[in-house]
């Protein structure tokens, strides 16, 4: 059965609630009805509820992009998946490059926050991927077989259904530098092997893996053809309503 792409927006560190409502004000009329690819916005966690109450009865689901595992307590600064639940979330970003790099993910916590995710219903985008030294120096498999097998660690495969990943190249984020769609096709069987090992075959075969880095509207069709890329995960060109919709509906 072929899978069903997902294009999701991670806004990461842009748009106050009021510029979440204009982006939703013109961005849904242009994916009205568009059904072949499910849409996802992850706003900063400020801008959820109005990304909820905007997105309301639309065909866009909402999502965050970090969360906490443990479901509440003296964690100042941190967010429940009770939390985005009741705000209206469907889908949370787990272990971005941007969030190891700079605040401390580490493997075993991307376990963590996935287990907790799996279990609040949520549907997980795991974000793995080699930064350039790693690339440069052969180690790019290695790299992306350790974070995959440590992110799945412990989830058994009827748990696993709503898992998503995420390749993004950290080379190709933010830098207009994309992987070439075999590239990426390349990582992507390398990520489906590993969930194969994990989760057995039928579930691996059902695994959504997004790309992301640099995916505009002028490369997005490109890639999106290749049969192992199951979406995309937009930074930057998700923030303008048109260019996010051209690659929503690429080759269309
Ligand atoms: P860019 O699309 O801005 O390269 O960002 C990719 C990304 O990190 C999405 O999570």
């Amino acid at each position: 059965m072929p899978r069903k792409k997902l294009i999701a927006a991670n806004w990461k560190m842009y748009k106050t609630p009021e510029q979440a409502t204009a982006f939703f004000r013109d961005f849904l009329p242009l994916v009205a009805g568009h059904s072949r690819d499910e849409i996802a916005v992850c706003p900063p966690f400020v801008d959820i509820a109005a990304a909820v109450t905007a997105a309301k009865g639309s065909n866009v689901g909402i999502g965050a992009q970090d969360m906490f595992w443990e479901k509440e307590g003296a964690f100042t600064g941190q967010i429940s998946t009770a939390m985005l639940r009741a705000a209206g979330c469907t889908h949370v970003i787990i272990g971005h490059s941007e969030r190891r790099q700079f605040f401390g993910e580490t493997d075993d916590t991307v376990n963590k926050k996935l287990k907790a995710a799996l279990a609040a219903g949520l549907t997980p985008i795991v974000c793995v991927g080699e930064l350039l030294q790693e690339r440069e120096a052969g180690l790019t498999e290695d790299v992306l077989r350790r974070q995959t097998v440590n992110a799945f660690r412990g989830i058994g495969a009827v748990e696993s259904a709503p898992i998503t990943v995420a390749y993004e190249p950290v080379w190709a984020i933010g830098t207009g530098r994309t992987a070439t769609p075999q590239m990426a096709a390349e990582a992507h069987r390398l990520i489906r092997a590993e969930a194969a090992k994990a989760f057995g075959e039928p579930a691996a075969q059902a695994l959504r893996i997004l790309y992301g880095g640099s995916v505009k509207p002028d490369n997005a069709t490109a890639l999106m053809s290749e049969l192992e890329i199951d979406g995309a995960l937009v930074g930057g060109a998700s923030l303008d309503p048109k260019s996010f919709t051209s690659i929503v509906k690429w080759g269309m």
